[in-house]
């Protein structure tokens, strides 16, 4: 690989599953007492949090598609989280969080010119860009955030892209305005009609094809449901398809098999092999059953922090 590996030094980690994580997978050295600043903090929607972060390593080196393995404190577990942007004269990486449980939870509470423990990366194989012609860039929910970075590839190595943006509804639309400067065209659709169409993203997609014709090719990002099914509609059409994995990731170096998947009836890990791989060989069944692996102990980890929360805000223990 060719990133640098930029993080505060390791110590003895045990996640919140319980797993001691081995030497192998613990933080590769790097300079002493770093820590990386919380530069600027927005609410981006409801839950949604975007962070800039001084990371100046991994700013110069990351390319679209790639990834961090953050830890927010010594107690904290690992969780990738795609390179959303960066700038290399800033020297900052730009994250876009969605909370959805303990420590997406925990990354909340920190605050502006607050810090984050541990970031790592970039990671992952970056998406190969070249000029096919016309590409389509589903990004569903939080999946807007790391579909930005490579549409912006994208239509800087001269193709036309055209940007498919779902969300449950209007409030939940991320990254609107980056995504029509990323994009030569933009299409959004809401779940309940609330701002731009009412369709799922796969319904714009196959009206798209039906008005225009085949793309050249379409990456989807988003729940492995909408992945799923984006997969499905564009295999009839033969159009190669690209989809980014979200499996559950513990050291992000290939060493613990937490992100195994199934592609083409191979063992695949997304952290190394990934995470783009070809939409029409994916078993999205397998990889959702392991994405619920783990539902009771995050169910909880968060129960433990929200009680913990509100004993520091003086509620009801
Ligand atoms: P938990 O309650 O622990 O888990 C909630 C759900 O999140 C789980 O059921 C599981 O499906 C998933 N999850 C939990 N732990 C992990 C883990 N260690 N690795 C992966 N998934 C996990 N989310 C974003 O909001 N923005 C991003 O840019 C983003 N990029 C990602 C890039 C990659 C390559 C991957 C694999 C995941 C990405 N995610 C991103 C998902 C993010 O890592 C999880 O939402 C996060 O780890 C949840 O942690 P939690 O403790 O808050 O929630
Ligand atoms: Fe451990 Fe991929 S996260 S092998
Ligand atoms: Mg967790």
């Amino acid at each position: 690989m060719d990133g640098v590996f930029a993080s505060a030094p390791p110590s003895a980690h045990v996640n919140q599953r319980g797993r001691t994580l081995s030497a192998a997978a613990q933080t590769p050295k790097a300079p002493t007492g770093r820590t990386f600043r919380i530069v600027k903090k927005t609410t981006l929607a409801p839950k949604v949090t975007r962070y800039v972060v001084a990371a100046p390593e991994i700013a110069r080196a990351r390319r679209a598609g790639q990834f961090v393995i953050v830890r927010v404190d010594e107690q904290g577990e690992r969780i990738p989280l795609t390179i959303a942007d960066a700038d290399a004269a800033a020297g900052t990486i730009t994250l876009v969080v969605q909370e959805v449980g303990k420590t997406t939870a925990v990354m909340a509470l920190q605050p502006e010119g607050g810090t984050f423990l541990d970031v790592v990366g970039p990671l992952g194989l970056a998406t190969h860009i070249e000029r096919l012609g016309t590409v389509v860039c589903i990004g569903g929910g939080i999946g807007i955030a790391p579909m930005h970075p490579i549409a912006q590839a994208l239509k800087a190595a001269g193709n036309q892209v055209i940007s498919i943006l779902g969300a449950r509804t209007k409030d939940l639309l991320i990254m609107e305005e980056e995504m029509r400067r990323a994009s030569s065209e933009v299409l959004v659709c809401t779940d309940d009609g609330s701002y731009g169409k009412k369709a799922l993203v796969t319904d714009v997609l196959n009206d798209l094809i039906a008005r225009q014709g085949k793309p050249d090719q379409v990456l989807a990002i988003g729940p492995p449901i909408m992945m799923k099914f984006v997969a499905k509609a564009t295999l009839p059409h033969k159009i190669p398809t690209l989809v980014s994995l979200n499996a559950i990731m513990v050291d992000g170096t290939g060493m613990c098999g937490g992100c195994r998947v199934t592609v083409g009836g191979k063992t695949k890990f997304v952290c190394v092999d990934g995470p783009e791989f070809d939409g029409h060989l994916v078993d999205f069944d397998e990889m959702m059953r392991r994405q619920r692996f783990y539902g009771e102990q995050e169910k909880a980890a968060l129960a433990r922090h929200a009680t913990h929360e509100c004993r520091l805000l003086g509620g009801a223990a």
